[in-house]
């Protein structure tokens, strides 16, 4: 019987199907009569037509996932790969996507088949990668191809239950005359991987360049064709790297995942919360912890701001790891509301570390780092701040604000200056003393106080 999921030849004369190609019909003996029909895609002779059934009678299996050997990864994916889930993971140049992938493909191929298709890389130049890593993968296989026809076909061939494309902006269609890399190709082709994908159930990752403005090019044209965005993000400088969901069709976005570049290869780093704090001692002016939540895991991260006399007509609006668009905001609240006038000033803001924040939670920080640099008085470094600022100055509560004074406690931090709506209504968290402001100038003449 043919394989589901695979071609199998059908009989033109008496429809008897095979699973190899013959000359000959088995069944009715006619000659050269056997075509090739596509498995999954072609309904067998007499299946009964697709008809819509009452949501409470569609049964709901628990979907099924599988390891990709690394917790981190698995946690950003909402708990392990699906099988037939297609996953895009986009990132810089050289931060780390083809050597998390021969990772997670060499871990995977213990129990399952798996295949790596290179069209950045040659064949040998991935094997001596993976032997650098001492990477064990009996049943990983490699491709050095760009033809996508020629990567389904070697797909069906092979059947992987795990396939990788290293990148999508390298393979291409030979039906379309744009060059590799150009929307229609970077589209077409993976419509085309993804439909096999679905069609064998094959788990999907496709590899996606960024582009300077920190697109994934061929951009937006692949992000509603895939189950799963998820975005390297890091400082080149440093040797840690995350990973957050941007798009999860299995699990929540903005869940991030912490890793670690080695000579090994990347170390997944399970307990992150403080690993992007400073570890210097001094108080520098213009720094200041925020509790923020990423995913479902709170993270301690530092914001720094440098506010200086601007030299020129125009200030400086910088903001790294943070929106910059709400800078401006913050700035003319701080303006209003908190007394402080930026207006000749230059304005640098950054998250330490190479973190995105992209929460509004981030708010009170910037602007007390803001303050702090502007004052030249440093904030304690005991004391972590959160809160959403609103153009009256008011300050808003953000969500799961217990867990995150839960976190900065279980770090030893020992103050809080958090939105009085935020503040626990029993004094549970750990020996952290919690201040709530309900206006912005409050929060600001707390932490000043002498
Ligand atoms: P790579 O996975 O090739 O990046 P991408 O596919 O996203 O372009 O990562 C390459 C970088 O990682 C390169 O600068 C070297 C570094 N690296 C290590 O530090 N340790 C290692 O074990 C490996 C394989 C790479
Ligand atoms: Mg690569």
């Amino acid at each position: 019987m043919p394989v589901k999921g695979r071609n199998y030849y059908q009989c033109r004369e008496c429809g008897a199907r095979a699973a190899q190609w013959a000359g000959r019909c088995d069944a009715c003996a006619a000659w050269n009569t056997l075509v090739e029909v596509g498995g999954a895609t072609a309904a067998p002779p007499g299946a009964t037509a697709k008809r819509a059934v009452p949501l409470a009678e569609v049964r709901c299996e628990t979907v099924e996932r599988w390891s990709s050997g690394l917790s981190e990864l698995d946690r950003v994916l909402g708990g392990g790969l699906v099988p037939g889930s297609v996953v895009l993971l986009g990132g810089d140049p050289g931060i780390g996507k083809s050597t998390i992938l021969i990772q997670t493909l060499a871990s995977m191929s213990a129990s399952l088949s798996a295949l790596y298709v290179t069209g950045e890389e040659s064949a040998a130049q991935v094997a001596l990668r993976g032997r650098r890593l001492g990477l064990k993968a009996p049943r990983m296989k490699l491709l050095a191809e760009t033809n996508v026809d020629v990567i389904i076909a070697q797909a069906r061939l092979e059947n992987p239950r795990a396939l990788v494309i290293d990148s999508i902006q390298t393979v291409f269609l030979p039906q379309l005359s744009q060059a590799p890399g150009s929307v229609a190709q970077v589209r077409e082709a993976a419509a085309a991987l993804v439909r096999f994908a679905k069609e064998t159930d094959t788990a999907l990752f496709l590899v996606g360049h960024v582009t300077k403005e920190g697109q994934l090019a061929g951009p937006r044209v692949l992000e509603h064709m895939v189950d799963a965005v998820l975005y390297f993000e890091g400082d080149s400088g440093s040797r840690y790297r995350l990973i957050r969901a941007i798009k999860n069709r299995f699990g929540a976005v903005n869940e991030i995942g912490v890793f670690v570049m080695t000579e090994g290869g990347l170390r997944e780093v399970t307990n992150p919360s403080a690993l992007f704090l400073r570890q210097d001692a001094r108080n520098a002016p213009g720094s200041v912890i925020l509790v923020t939540q990423e995913g479902t895991r709170p993270l301690l991260v530092e914001v720094q701001a440098l506010i200086d006399e601007s030299p020129g007509a125009n200030p400086r609006r910088v903001a790294l790891g943070l929106d910059s668009q709400r800078l401006g905001m913050l700035l003319a609240l701080l303006h209003r509301h908190g007394g402080h006038a930026t207006s000749r000033h230059d304005v640098f803001v950054n998250v330490a570390g190479g973190v995105r924040v992209t929460e509004t939670a981030s708010d009170l920080a910037v602007l007390m780092a803001c303050t702090s640099s502007l004052l030249d008085r440093p904030v304690p470094r005991d004391l972590v701040v959160f809160g959403e600022v609103g153009l009256a100055g008011e300050m808003r509560p953000v969500p799961r604000g217990q867990e995150r004074l839960r976190e900065a406690a279980k770090l030893g931090f020992k103050r809080a200056i958090v939105p009085a709506a935020n503040v626990p209504k029993r004094r549970a968290e750990g020996d952290i003393v919690v201040f709530g402001a309900r206006q912005l100038g409050e929060a600001l003449a707390h932490f000043l106080l002498p």
